[in-house]
């Protein structure tokens, strides 16, 4: 952050002083980091009092000052110095994708507070020179913020989000880790509803935005890909006529926004093109997956090799490279930082292979019916052959859990994906799972398929686990992937760990 005394602090987010006088509120600094987690407050930061599942973080203001904070953002006087924030009308509406257990408004006080915070940080930072870069889309925000970090990293210092931090807490927090050394800020922005990204923009407006694409993800919460599409644009819509947007033109609802922004539009694709500014050619694949092309850009060409798994990387990596490109890079540098970038956040097509040379793709993380496509993919790619090629193709495991929030196309979406696993010519699908949406999709494998086994359903992620241990062979693949919420990150995890885990084949 800057650093800002509690005084004007106060002042920025409309709060009153509560345990610290107008003085010593004038004379003491917030000089270290803004934490909502207490555990995390050092000397001369600042507390955010949020209430959470089980505990309301105003209970842990005193322990926050105790470790060194110096003041408390807070929607109630908690007997430390604080900043005391009231709700505001809509606020709690504004935050709910953010705090799910809000039960009285004071954490939409807190949030709001944060985002006023935020936005005078971050308007300092850019009269300063600070470039913002924001990045959205249905999947792949978080994969495409990796590399931008690394692409962007040999240009001068990045301050990124640490995972997937995306939303009206996320996003903020982002913002204040900012300082006045900070040259490129990178900020993921999700919506739930219509006008979240918009709010998201007004706190720290990009002067280069992205958007990856236009899916299916929480369908069930905006009725329509025409209402995503819309909620998306208001990225592009926020950039000032200055500003760059990268739009990724293998969308067709993406490259339609280049008619809503007033900034200078790049368009990326996968193929060359009129209008199209950078693009790949061919993609090849390696053993694992991992994209190969030659990158087009400026009049002049390199080749790339990305370090990350998966087909649906290249639209990443060249909306990273796009970025890149607009902020002086040249193509060689950015080729080199492409290398380098291997999967960073936890979860996201993490590929490890074990001694037994089982190789388990760890993508668990989150899942919709694009991303389910894609993992899927790039299972059937990976299994293809074997390395080195003894044996012919490897056998292929999808162990896929529910893809949540799709509203009235579940059954539908699920069925899809079943059918897609078998036509991949998937060995074995395991569905975890009972419930309505998983049947459709057993069901799905099983009307496409041919022979009846193509699938099996098990209860839960511990029974998957035991069919694995059971029937696993050296040289087999399995994709582990579902919504967080299912909570297959620790079969993953633990079937990786299960046979003297060894990834030395997923390093290059
Ligand atoms: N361009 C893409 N198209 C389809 N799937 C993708 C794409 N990029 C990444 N994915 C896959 O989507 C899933 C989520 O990726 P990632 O976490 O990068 O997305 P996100 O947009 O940040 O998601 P969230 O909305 O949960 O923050 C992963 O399974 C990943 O492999
Ligand atoms: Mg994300």
């Amino acid at each position: 952050m800057i650093e800002m005394t509690i005084a004007r602090i106060a002042d920025i987010v409309g709060g009153e002083l509560a345990d610290i006088t107008a003085e010593e509120a004038a004379s003491t600094r917030v000089t270290g980091t803004v934490e909502f987690d207490s555990r995390a407050v050092g000397p001369g930061g600042l507390f955010l009092a949020l209430p959470g599942a089980r505990s309301d973080g105003h209970d842990f203001a005193a322990a926050a000052v105790a470790s060194g904070a110096a003041a408390v953002l807070a929607a109630r006087p908690v007997g430390v110095p604080a900043i005391v924030v009231s709700p505001e009308p809509g606020a709690a509406d504004a935050a709910s994708g953010a705090l799910e257990f809000d039960t009285d408004g004071s954490g939409a006080a807190v949030l709001a507070a944060l985002a006023k915070l935020a936005a005078a940080v971050a308007a300092e930072l850019v009269a300063d020179g600070l470039t913002i870069v924001g990045v959205t889309g249905s999947s792949g925000k978080t994969s495409t913020k990796d590399l931008l970090a690394a692409v962007l990293e040999p240009l001068g210092q990045v301050i990124a989000p640490p995972g997937s931090f995306n939303n009206e807490l996320g996003h903020p927090w982002t913002v204040l880790r900012a300082t006045p050394e900070t040259d490129y800020l990178i900020l993921e922005m999700s919506a739930r509803h219509p006008g979240n990204i918009a709010a998201l923009a007004a706190i720290a407006p990009p002067q280069i935005a992205v958007v990856l694409n236009v899916g299916t993800a929480h369908l069930g919460e905006f009725g329509s890909r025409e209402a995503i599409a819309n909620t998306k644009a208001e990225l592009p819509q926020a950039v000032p006529a200055s500003g760059v947007v990268i739009l990724n033109v293998d969308d067709t609802a993406v490259a339609a926004m280049a008619a809503k922004t007033e900034a200078r539009v790049v368009r990326v694709s996968r193929e060359p093109g009129s209008e199209v500014d950078v693009w790949a050619g061919p993609v090849a694949l390696d053993d694992l997956a991992r994209p190969r092309f030659t990158l087009h850009a400026n009049g002049g060409e390199v080749e790339v090799a990305l370090a990350v798994h998966g087909d649906h990387q290249v639209g990443n990596a060249l909306c990273a490279a796009a970025v890149a490109l607009q902020c002086g890079a040249g193509l060689d540098q950015v080729a080199a930082a492409l290398a380098g970038a291997g999967p960073v956040s936890r979860r996201r097509m993490q590929v490890g292979t074990r001694a037994d040379g089982v190789t388990v793709i760890n993508d668990a993380y989150n899942a919709n019916p694009d991303s389910m496509r894609a993992g899927l993919k790039a299972l059937a790619w990976m299994s293809r052959q074997s390395p080195g090629d003894l044996h012919g193709k490897r056998r292929s495991w999808a162990v896929l859990g529910e893809m949540a929030e799709l509203g009235d196309d579940a059954i539908t979406e699920h069925d899809a994906i079943g059918r897609f696993a078998v036509r991949l010519d998937v060995s074995r699908l395991i569905v975890v799972g009972t419930g309505r949406t998983m049947n459709a999709m057993h069901h799905g494998a099983v009307m496409e398929g041919s022979w009846g086994s193509e699938s099996t359903m098990v209860d839960d992620a511990d029974a998957a686990l035991a069919v694995l241990r059971a029937e696993l062979q050296p040289g087999d693949v399995v994709l582990v992937k579902a919504s967080n919420s299912v909570g297959l990150g620790a079969l993953a995890d633990a079937l990786v760990a299960a046979e003297d885990a060894d990834d030395r084949n997923a390093d290059r």
